[in-house]
Order: structure tokens, then C-alpha cells, then sequence
């Protein structure tokens, strides 16, 4: 278990977006929504606490975006601060800073970190023999040479990582490098850098990691745990470039900082900017510093990050790195460059005001666990049935009823009235605040919000069977009903804000009470609202979502997606070369036929496989498929497919898979079924 020590501080950091793109709601799922709702209920318990993030400005995608638009690095991430910086203010993500790491004193930061390592003699120096690319006159970052996979003999690889196996590679692995900058052929040229030895931190990592701190969520201590099986390597922290800090030590020059090296020291630089006492929420014992990530950018925060604190010294190090996984959209993985994302630009567009509609489904829906898909028909669902039809119902419901019972104004409560399903509110009342406490503390944001549509539900469930309309000559029967529906939905407006800040501020308006009601303490208290004062008259806190709007996001979406693709015309075609000749005696060997998916299910415990049962027309067929993490089993249900018929049978996790469903892949990954039309006849033959 951690160190049972008690914070008198924090520092929440929210990973650093890169500036070469807008926000989409995956990032916002990822990372900042979470981090965003716990720096809120940390703010609301009034403890100490700074919240910091900001623009990640150097890197290789940056330079590469600028010479495409034939401008400079600066003018590009100049552009996207201002868009990223946006879309968080008006979304209501509450950064105390958002900083950016082209500041001078991020970089004056950077280097200071960087020389002290050097002058501790923790570098290595190696020259090494690098891939350049002559034409455009630049080494070249591993991510632009592509090649051939060692491991999978994928055609696409890049020279740092294979996507289709998932290996780690450096461009010497790749078969066939080529420059993916230029037509140029690529050399080799003689170039230093700077190592970090990973290896050096490996027994410290290691205890650090899988000892001390056993109660990290398990997706990110099982990342961390394969990364240290693999046993840590070197990794070098300077660049050949011209965009990046400057490495700022003698024999350097072009040198500049590998951009994971310099981003994370961006929290440092930021909480710099933001308060003098910044060396508190750095230095001293009793921070606790929690870094909110997405699941890409684990080994970052778990390994070489707390590895360069480490090696630096006088730093704290993070107690908790709550890493997300994914959240796709509509069944597909978010792609910036295929236009597939849900834009939190656009949103705040096309939904104005509705920024808690949004809070609301990514925190329930957030993948905290495992991969997530968001859809615009749950976005529907869930704001129709949950935020309109229980929470804002609730709301709505006590402040008519208040006004048409008791005159709009706060009734008292009569002691000798009382009954057990006034005491049971209250009960449940104190409950919910524990059990949101508790999830939030623990970081489970999801459970922590639906105790609080809970509690919602109760609310409705009281008025149901109290019916106060029903008691018209009993007045302080009525009374006691709505004093306490009152106090409940005063309670509501604090357990919801953290979650829901603009719905809490506007439940205060209805009650007429000030913002500072919401101090997490004042939760579980029956006097929030006080007997005699007025109340505003009701309103909305949520509007219905028609199926139109539905529908007209989700063309947007796809005709983006079609956009993109014919802007690239054929650069999406997946250019593979053929495989080794075959005889027709080898094809003839394959018996394909055409089959119907009929039912479909996730085998348990593995991530990838889907139980189908299929349908020749002459008989039925089990058959395992690797696509779980592309299609859920209800959307395959009726597929027409091509099977595979006479491969032997092979038993995986225990069934039987009698043969395979044919499937093609896109340049991003994503599978297709490939699918014989309907007019075929089930069970025939392909050939
Ligand atoms: O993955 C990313 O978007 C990175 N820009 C995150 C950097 S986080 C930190 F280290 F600054
Ligand atoms: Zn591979």
C-alpha cells in the first residue's frame, strides 16, 4: 500500500495536449473531465489545491504539420493554443494554469532539469549511426521512417512501433526503411545523444511500482508490470532538430530535447508560473501529486518520468497516475486523421449551454476500465432518461410543487409531522455523501455519479409516495414533504458539483442561495435552505434531445469522416505489396462460402474474441474471430460474411473454432467484414 501519510496539499496535472490539433470528447473521457471533477470535489472540500496543465508545442508532428502548410512551428502551435485554450475555458475545465512549453520559462526550466542530470554524470553519451533523409536535409524521427516489420512482417510499420503487432521497434528492425518525408533514399550519418539509462532505475522502478504502490488501478499497474518484464533499455532524451528546447550544454548544438523528456517537466514550469509557493507542491512530503492520463501515455508517467525525478532528486513523486483507456466513437477508434472524433469545438457549437449534458455522458460512459464507445443514441438516452427524466424531474417537481403548496416560499418543518420516510430521506441523504466521497477518493468517477442519480431517484421515490398534493387540508404534513424535498435537492446541487457545475450553480439560483453553499461539508445537512425565504420561480435545468439532433450529428460525423477520406483521395488505399505467387491448385485447396452471422457473443475473459454461430443453410457453424475490439456482439448480429470452411478446427479457450470469417483492415486499423451481397445464397460456394 502507498505511505500512509496525510497531504495537506495536491497537485492535480492533466496530461500536456500536443498543439497541432483541436480537443475531442475521447480527450476529454481520457483525462480531463476525471481530473477536472476531482480537483472540483477536492476545491469544494476546501484542501489545498493547484490544478495545472497546458499546450505540449514541441515535437516532431509539429514540425511536420508546419512544413505541410509551408509555415513556421511557432505560427502552428500559436493556432491551437488559442483553439485548445478555448475549448477548455468554455467547456468549464478548471485549470488553475495552461501554460504552454514554448515559454521561456518552461524551457529555462527544462534545461536547468536537463544540466543537473548532466553534471550528476546520469546521461550516457552515444554516437550512433542515424537514418537521414538528404533531400529535405534532417535526421529523421523514428515515427518517419516506415518499413517492414521484423516481428509480423507488416508492410506499414514505423521505425517505432509496429500498430499491427504492437511491438516496440527501432528503425535499424525495419526491414526496408524508407523516408516517409521525402522520395529521397535514406542514409546513415553519425550523430550524439544524450541517453537516459532506464535500466539503472530498473530494481527501484520495480519496488516503487509493484510494491509500494499496490493499490494503482490495475490497467496501469499491468501496463507497467510489461514494460518491466521486457527489462528497461537506454533511451535517448535529445533530438537532431531545430524546434524543441535546446539542449544546454557544451558540443550540443542542433541538439534539442526529446519532447517526452521536456513535456512532463512542463507540470513543474506551469506550477512555477502560477504561484511562488510552487516549490510546496514540488518538494515538500505532504503533496500529494496525481498525474490524470490517458492509457498512451502510461509509461511515460509511471516509468521514465518518476525515473528523471528520481535520478533529479527533491521532487515528490506521483501517489497515483489513474490512467483511462480509450473511448471510441460509434464503434470505431477516434482517428484525427481520418476526421473520425467528436470535436469539442463543434459541440460547444452546435449544443450551446449544454456542457453538462456532455460532463454528464462522458463521466458515464468513461472508460475507465476497459475501452469505452461513445454514441450519440446513449448521448440521447442517457440525457432523456437520466439527467431530464430523474435528476431535472426531481428539481422540477419540488419547485412547482413548492410554489403551488406553500406559496414559493421555504415551508418549516413540524417535528411532531415527522414520519419514517422523512427519516429514511435523511438516511439516504447521508449515505449518498459517503459512497460519492468514497468513489471519488478512489478515483471510480462513473459509480461515484450514478450514487448520485441515485439519490435523484430517491427523491422522486419520496415525492411518489408521500403524494403531498394528495394532503390538502394537512398542511404541515405538506409542509414537511417539500422542507425536505427542498433540503434534498440543496444536497443534490453539492454531490452534483464536482460533476455537474453549471446544473449546481443553477439549482442555487432556483433556491436563492449563494454559490458558497456548495462547500463539500455543508452535504448531509438538513438545514441548507431556510424556512420563510423566497424561492425564484422554476426552471428547466434540462431540455429533451429530439432524435433529429441525433441524426444530424451523426451524419456530420460520417460525412466528415467521407471528407477527409476524398480529400486524400487514394493516399488511404493501403499500399501492401501482393504476397508470393500460388498455383490454382493451392486456391482451389480454400473452400469459402457464404454464411450469416446468427449469433454473437463475447467470449469471457479475452479481450478479443467473439463466439459467432453461423449459418451455411445446410448446417450451423462456431467459429472464434479476433474482432471483440472493433465490433460489439450485437452489431453483428446478421452479417452476411465469407467463412473459411475447411480449415481444421482449433480449440481456444476451451471451444472449438471450426473455421474463419474473412476480414479486411484500413490504413487505420479499423476491420470490415468482408461481405458477400445479400442475393447470395447461404452456403454457396466462393470462388
Ligand atoms: O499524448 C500526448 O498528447 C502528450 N502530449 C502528453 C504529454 S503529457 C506530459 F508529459 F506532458
Ligand atoms: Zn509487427
Amino acid at each position: 500500500m502507498s505511505k500512509e501519510i496525510t497531504f495537506n496539499r495536491y497537485l492535480v496535472t492533466a496530461a500536456l495536449p500536443y498543439a497541432n490539433g483541436p480537443l475531442h470528447i475521447g480527450h476529454l473521457a481520457g483525462c480531463f473531465l476525471p481530473s477536472d471533477i476531482y480537483v472540483r470535489y477536492l476545491r469544494a472540500q476546501e484542501r489545498d489545491v493547484k490544478f495545472v496543465c497546458g499546450a505540449d508545442e514541441h515535437g516532431v508532428p509539429i514540425t511536420i504539420r508546419a512544413m505541410k502548410e509551408d509555415t513556421s512551428p511557432q505560427d502552428v502551435v500559436d493556432r491551437y493554443y488559442d483553439l485548445l485554450k478555448g475549448s477548455f475555458d468554455e467547456f468549464g475545465i478548471s485549470f488553475d494554469i495552461f501554460s504552454r512549453t514554448s515559454n521561456k520559462g518552461h524551457h529555462d526550466t527544462a534545461q536547468e532539469f536537463f544540466k543537473k542530470l548532466h553534471n550528476d554524470g546520469v546521461f550516457e553519451e552515444k554516437e550512433s549511426e542515424q537514418y537521414f533523409d538528404e533531400e529535405k536535409q534532417q535526421f529523421l524521427a523514428d515515427r518517419y521512417i516506415t518499413g517492414t516489420c521484423p516481428k509480423c512482417s507488416n508492410e506499414n510499420a514505423y521505425g517505432d512501433q509496429c500498430e499491427n503487432c504492437g511491438s516496440a521497434l527501432s528503425p535499424e528492425e525495419l526491414i526496408n526503411p524508407t523516408s516517409a518525408l521525402s522520395d529521397a533514399p535514406l542514409v546513415k550519418k553519425k550523430t550524439k545523444h544524450w541517453y537516459f539509462p532506464l535500466a539503472t532505475y530498473e530494481d527501484w522502478l520495480k519496488k516503487w511500482l509493484l510494491e509500494d504502490h499496490k493499490d494503482w488501478k490495475s490497467n496501469v499497474t499491468g501496463q507497467c508490470k510489461s514494460w518491466l518484464d521486457q527489462g528497461l533499455r537506454s533511451r535517448a532524451m535529445t533530438r537532431d532538430s531545430k524546434w524543441g528546447v535546446p539542449v544546454p550544454i557544451e558540443n550540443a548544438e542542433g541538439k534539442v530535447m526529446y519532447v517526452w523528456f521536456d513535456a512532463p517537466i512542463g507540470y513543474i514550469s506551469a506550477t512555477k508560473e502560477l504561484t511562488p509557493s510552487w516549490e510546496d507542491y514540488w518538494k515538500k512530503d505532504d503533496t500529494k501529486l496525481v498525474h490524470f492520463i490517458g492509457k498512451d501515455n502510461i509509461v511515460f508517467h509511471c516509468i521514465i518520468f518518476p525515473a528523471m525525478l528520481q535520478a533529479h532528486g527533491g521532487y515528490v513523486l506521483p501517489e497515483n497516475v489513474p490512467a483511462n483507456e480509450f473511448l471510441n466513437i460509434e464503434g470505431q477508434k477516434v482517428s484525427t486523421s481520418r476526421n473520425w472524433a467528436v470535436w469539442v469545438h463543434e459541440y460547444l457549437k452546435d449544443f450551446p449551454g449544454q456542457q453538462d449534458v456532455m460532463r454528464y455522458v462522458l463521466c458515464a460512459n468513461a472508460p475507465e476500465t476497459k475501452d469505452n464507445d461513445f454514441t450519440w443514441k446513449d448521448f440521447q438516452d442517457r440525457n432523456n432518461n437520466e439527467l431530464v427524466a430523474i435528476f431535472g424531474n426531481f428539481v422540477n417537481r419540488v419547485m412547482v410543487l413548492s410554489h403551488k403548496l406553500c406559496g414559493g416560499k421555504i415551508p418549516s418543518f413540524h417535528m411532531d409531522s415527522k414520519d419514517a420516510l422523512d427519516d429514511q430521506l435523511y438516511e439516504k441523504i447521508v449515505l449518498a455523501k459517503k459512497k460519492v466521497e468514497e468513489a471519488i477518493e478512489k478515483y471510480k468517477f462513473r459509480e461515484a455519479i450514478f450514487n448520485v442519480i441515485d439519490l435523484a431517484r430517491e427523491g422522486n421515490k419520496y415525492l411518489q409516495e408521500k403524494e403531498p398534493w394528495k394532503q390538502k387540508d394537512n398542511q404541515p404534513y405538506i409542509d414537511n414533504c417539500l422542507h425536505l424535498g427542498l433540503q434534498l435537492m440543496a444536497n443534490l446541487a453539492i454531490l452534483a458539483n464536482p460533476f455537474l457545475p453549471n446544473t449546481s450553480k443553477k439549482i442555487c439560483s432556483q433556491l436563492k442561495v449563494v454559490d458558497k453553499m456548495l462547500e463539500w461539508k455543508n452535504a448531509g445537512s438538513l438545514k441548507l435552505v431556510k424556512t420563510g425565504y423566497s424561492l425564484r420561480a422554476p426552471e428547466l435545468l434540462f431540455a429533451k434531445i429530439e432524435d433529429e439532433q441525433i441524426e444530424e450529428q451523426v451524419q456530420k460525423l460520417k460525412a466528415n469522416a467521407m471528407e477527409s477520406k476524398e480529400e486524400k483521395g487514394s493516399s488511404e488505399a493501403i499500399n501492401t505489396p501482393i504476397g508470393g505467387e500460388i498455383q490454382f491448385d493451392d486456391f482451389t485447396k480454400i473452400d469459402l462460402r457464404v454464411a450469416q452471422v446468427i449469433e454473437a457473443t463475447k467470449v469471457p475473459k479475452a479481450d478479443k474474441l467473439l463466439q459467432l454461430t453461423l449459418d451455411l443453410g445446410f448446417e450451423k457453424r462456431t467459429v472464434l474471430s479476433g474482432i471483440a475490439e472493433h465490433f460489439k456482439a450485437e452489431d453483428v448480429i446478421g452479417k452476411r460474411v465469407a467463412l473459411v470452411a475447411n480449415l481444421a478446427p482449433r480449440k481456444m479457450r476451451g471451444i472449438l473454432s471450426e473455421g474463419m470469417v474473412l476480414m479486411s483492415e484500413d490504413a487505420e486499423g479499423n476491420l470490415v467484414f468482408v461481405s458477400p451481397d445479400t442475393e447470395a445464397s447461404l452456403g454457396a460456394k466462393i470462388s
